[in-house]
This record gives structure tokens, sequence and C-alpha cells, in this order.
């Protein structure tokens, strides 16, 4: 944490920490049951859902997408029992904008503390021609109908328009404007796509913070694929320039190339002080709750993921490992314990150096002296160039090779 010192008077010293000061709160919408769970072959049945669930709710997610109850029998069931089960989070479920999708959604949810109910409709030109043969007066008109009906159902109504990303700005505000007189609490402005660059999402955002009225009403949400591998970016892009809300999964899973990874913009968020915003989120569950979901899924997680993946806090390096044990900062933005992660991995391969051949084999054990070290490091790469990684069972054999 940024500690400011503030002197008042040589005799009086006021300290406080930076997350004192007022951060503003980003709500962090989790869609990994929901747009993560669109993953061919990642389908979650009830009871692994609840399992993910309640952790999210742990972790500290302010809302928990669990479904989209009227595509499926099973869909609404599991809605159905994270409604029952979950105390903290407010619970949600998808419709598109259409009144049995609602009523079934209202359903679903009837249990749940604080529903949500998450409805909206294709804005772009393209969704409007090719998906609806509409017009943009008969979208205003659908988006409207849907949120005035959702909200006979319950007081918390997010509202997306799909392919946002893609949509007009003009046209996207007053559609904003429209929802939001119909009782929408939450704008979802999705760039379904992943096409967005960060500079013109954020702009998007802050078109419709400048242009909508009564915008005070309601918070901006950004949902962002990573066709282009912007998501993250795009996401971070939007919160800057006003939206409170990011909608995320957990190791970025989701239809296409994913969606926001929730590890890295809540990180971002942490790391960087300057950006005066944080969230609700315990850190330090973040790399069990990405195993969770990984095993659950049956999808791995690449191991140069950022974050949670398996090298994220790995230095192989001769160099990169001689900084890192002299003072972990020198190769390290995050202490891997601030996200749950046990330690630095010093990893030994061929471009090891002397300094984590004897780091190593000080933790097994072994002390080394210089003149020791120069010996058993030739013999070290020798078995490193015929093996990947030498892991610590390899290393009393290379001690003794080396005849010292
Ligand atoms: O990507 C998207 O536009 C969505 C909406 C259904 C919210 O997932
Ligand atoms: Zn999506």
């Amino acid at each position: 944490k940024n500690k400011v010192v503030l002197t008042i008077n040589s005799n009086f010293v006021l300290q406080f920490t930076s997350s004192s000061m007022g951060k503003d709160k980003v709500q962090i919408f989790d869609t990994t049951l929901r747009d993560g769970e669109q993953v061919p072959g990642c389908k979650l049945d009830t009871k692994s859902k609840l399992v993910i669930a309640e952790r999210l709710d742990l972790l500290g997610v302010d809302v928990i997408e669990a479904g989209f109850p009227v595509s499926s029998p099973g869909d609404f069931h599991s809605v159905e029992e994270i409604s029952k089960l979950i105390k903290n989070a407010s619970v949600c479920g998808l419709t598109r904008a259409v009144k049995n999708d609602i009523e079934v959604a209202a359903e679903a949810l009837k249990f749940a503390k604080h529903p949500r109910i998450h409805t909206g409709i294709g804005t772009s030109d393209s969704h409007i021609k090719f998906k609806f043969n509409s017009t943009q007066d008969q979208i205003i008109e659908r988006a409207v109908a849907a949120v005035a009906y959702a909200k006979t159902f319950v007081e918390d109504i997010e509202f997306y328009a799909e392919d946002a990303g893609r949509t007009d700005n003009v046209f996207l505000a007053r559609v904003c404007e429209a929802v939001i007189k119909a009782g929408a609490t939450v704008l979802n402005i999705p760039d379904t796509t992943g096409y967005c660059l960060p500079e013109e999402y954020g702009a998007k955002i802050k078109f419709l913070k400048e242009n909508v009225k009564g915008i005070d009403k309601a918070i901006l949400s950004c949902h962002c694929h990573n066709d282009l591998g912007l998501a993250t970016a795009n996401s971070i892009a939007g919160v800057v320039n006003g939206a409170r809300q990011i909608e995320c999964t957990i190791n970025g899973i989701g239809e296409r190339a994913g969606n926001t990874s929730l590890e890295e913009v809540v990180m971002i968020m942490r790391q960087h002080p300057t950006l005066n915003l944080d969230t609700n989120i315990n850190a330090k569950l973040l790399y069990d709750t990405s195993r969770l979901v990984s095993e659950s899924m049956g999808m791995i997680v690449q191991p140069n993921k950022a974050v949670v993946g398996a090298n994220a806090f790995a230095h192989s390096s001769g160099i990169h490992q001689d900084g890192v044990i002299k003072n972990r900062e020198t190769y390290e933005i995050m202490d891997p314990h601030d996200v749950g992660v046990t330690e630095s991995a010093i990893v030994l391969t061929a471009r090891s150096g002397r300094a984590a051949l004897a780091y190593r084999a000080k933790n097994v054990g072994i002390e080394l002296d210089k003149l020791q070290l120069d010996k058993v490091y030739l013999s070290f790469l020798k078995f490193a160039d015929l093996q990947k990684e030498i892991n610590d069972d390899d290393i009393p054999k290379i001690v003794e090779a080396a005849n010292i």
C-alpha cells in the first residue's frame, strides 16, 4: 500500500494508507457461469456450479451471473439453486428482450436475496438489420418494453446493448436514455465482438457519461470480449472513463477467445494506486479460485496466463534469477502471496546461472562454496542440456557427478 505521510507540524504526523483515501469502488460482475460456460465442452452440472458460485461469493464478487434460465431446464434449475444458496452477491439471470424469457428468469431468481434481471437487445446496424430485420426506433421500443416488464418483477435491472462496441454512439446514447427512464439500474455496454481499441471503448463510455440524460441514476458496465486480446485493456479504459462495473470471468474463459479476465482487472486496479479504483475482491483467493474453475471445466490455464498461470511467478533465465534472489521486486511487480501463490519459483534450466543453482541446492540441504559451485555448475549444464528442467531429485546426482 502507498503510505502517505502528512506532516502538519514537527510534532504531529498523520499517517494513513491510500486505501483509506476514498478510492472509487468498481463492482465485479462475474459471468463465469453464464458467458464463461459457453465455452464448447465446458458445460457444468448444477452441483459444480453451486461449488463455484459459493467460491465466487467468498471471493467477494458483487454480482454472479448464474445463467440464462430460459435456455434449458438444467440452467433454470442451476439459477434457482444458486439463488437459494448465495448470501452476499446479487444473483443475476440473462434474458433476451422477450416476455417469456423475463418471466422465466424472474421465476428462477425468486429465492435470491438480491435478484437482478439482465435483459437486452442488439443495437448495432448489423444486429438491427440481420438479426432483427428491424429499425432503430423499433429496437428502442423493444428495449424499453423489456426493461419496464422486468421491473414489474425485480428492482435491479441491467440492460445490455449487444454489440455496443460497433454501435453508433449517438444512437447508443438514445437507447441508454430510454432504458434508464424505463427503470434500468445498470447499463451494460458490451464489446460483443472484441473489436474496439482501448481509446475507442474508453471514449464510448465517456461519451455516454457526458451525453445521456439521467446517467447518474445508473451504473455503466464494461463487458469486453477478447477476440483481439484487448478485453482487459478495454475494460480498464472503460473504468478510467467512468464505468463502475466490469463483467469478467475467472481465467478469462468465455465465448470464442473469451471474456475479460477477473484476476487481471482486479490486480491492475490494485497494483496501480494512481487509478484510484478498487474492488471488493479478496485477492488472496484468486489462485485457488482459478484452479477450481479450471479443474471443474477441464480447461487448463495457459502457463503464461497473467496473475494465475503456472509461470506467472517463475523465473528461469540466469539474469532474472540472480535479481529475484537478491530482491524479489527486481523482476516481480506483484507479491505472489497477494494472489494466493505460495512463492516465486526459481526454475532450473540450461539458461539458469550459478545463483539459481546455489539457491536450489541450499533448498535441498546442499551448501556449496564458491569453488564447489563452479564445478557443480559445469556438471549441472551437462544435465540441463539433456533435459528440459532440473528437479530437486536431480540436484544430488549433479553434485555427485561433479566429484567435489
Ligand atoms: O457479449 C455480449 O454481448 C453478451 C451479452 C448477452 C451481455 O454476452
Ligand atoms: Zn459476452
